[in-house]
């Protein structure tokens, strides 16, 4: 019996996409025993580690393009690493990655955190498409494929720097609800003060996130999400990840570029990078083309996910698994069984029980 010859593939994320969620499984499943110690560190590396096991076991030619950690010297997976086998042939892929969103709240034992990729194989004509934004931080203003239909049929588009009542009043209408019933996610930090007075000066209703963003500005796309809109700076690497994920659940984000002072500004301008600090950019613009595969898995709920829950032997994840082609939506409840369930981590390249 002959091999066929070598396959030309026209999707090759179809063929791989199911690894993906498994690397977002493992390292939600290893970092579980973290969850409410206090060591958000060590959480991150039990992360990293699987993560990176499950990678050396994928035949392709991955390279970090977005990682994490420059907020907060985590352990993470880094921009610039390769992951994947490497072997001569294997499928390229652009991997924007982040173990853990929510590492904090993990140390907390606290709700909305999640492990989540992006990864997008070259499309012909897209230079980069996972963008690596330079700026610490962004705006950011996400809302589902309800608000766009309703403002298409307007003939305009939610606007970033709009004032806030004007934006309440169009979403409220979008998606047939008073002001007053219009739920905005946004991370509690204290930066957020002013936008927090006028949102209820407007009367709309707030809700509080500790950490993790990703999840939050995905959840006005998701269909049985109660968020109608989400709002407020977040780290950058993260947008780009929603971005990933809004794309494939054909909901929109506009971001710009929020330096955290003037030093930071100043070296975004130096860096060559000052015509686009008043750019708004789409979620085609941080996550462009269509080859764009988005998973997650839950580790604590959260507004997009379930987390992990354990009982007996039994431990159950919750993912998404998306791609902006097709627009398939995959939630996969997998059922683990620990008595068998093993996962591979980096550190010894040896198959361990959870
Ligand atoms: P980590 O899990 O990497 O700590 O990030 C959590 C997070 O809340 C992100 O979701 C968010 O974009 C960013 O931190 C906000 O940054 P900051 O905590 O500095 O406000």
């Amino acid at each position: 019996m002959h091999r066929l010859p070598k396959i030309n593939y026209y999707d090759i994320e179809r063929i791989i996409e199911f690894d993906f969620v498994r690397a977002t499984e493992a390292a939600a499943l290893n970092s579980l025993r973290w969850l409410g110690r206090g060591d958000k560190e060590a959480a991150d590396a039990a992360a990293c580690d699987a993560m990176r096991g499950m990678f050396d076991l994928m035949n392709i030619c991955g390279e970090v393009v977005i990682g994490e950690g420059i907020k907060d010297d985590a352990p993470g997976i880094f921009k610039g690493e390769q992951l994947g086998t490497w072997l001569p042939g294997a499928p390229q892929f652009d991997i924007a990655i982040d173990p853990i969103d929510g590492t904090t709240n993990i140390s907390k034992g606290a709700p909305n955190s999640i492990s989540c990729i992006a990864a997008a194989s070259p499309e012909e004509g897209v230079k980069v498409a996972l963008r690596d934004v330079p700026s610490f931080y962004m705006s950011k203003l996400a809302y589902g494929p309800r608000v766009i239909q309703y403002t298409q049929k307007r003939g305009d588009s939610l606007y970033l720097d709009a004032p806030i009542a004007e934006t309440l009043a169009i979403v409220a209408r979008a998606v047939d609800k008073r002001v007053q019933d219009v739920v905005v996610m946004m991370l509690d930090r204290p930066r957020h003060k002013e936008i927090v007075e006028q949102i209820r000066a407007c009367g709309a209703s707030l809700r509080m996130i500790g950490d993790g963003d990703i999840a939050a500005a995905m959840a006005p796309s998701l269909p049985e999400s109660d968020v109608d809109l989400y709002m407020g700076i977040g780290g950058s690497p993260e947008a780009v990840l929603a971005a990933a994920g809004i794309k494939c659940l054909g909901g929109e984000m506009q971001c710009k570029m929020w330096p955290r002072d003037e030093k930071e500004r100043k070296q975004l301008i130096v860096d060559g990078n000052e015509k686009d600090l008043e750019h708004i950019f789409t979620a085609d613009d941080l996550a462009q083309g269509e080859n764009i595969v988005f998973c997650a898995t839950g580790i604590s709920d959260s507004a997009l996910l379930r987390g992990v829950k354990s009982k007996g032997t039994t431990a159950i994840t919750h993912s998404i698994l998306m791609r902006a082609k097709s627009k398939t939506v995959r939630l996969i409840r997998a059922m683990h069984n620990l008595q068998n369930k093993t996962i591979r981590l980096r550190s010894d390249n040896r198959e361990h029980l959870i």
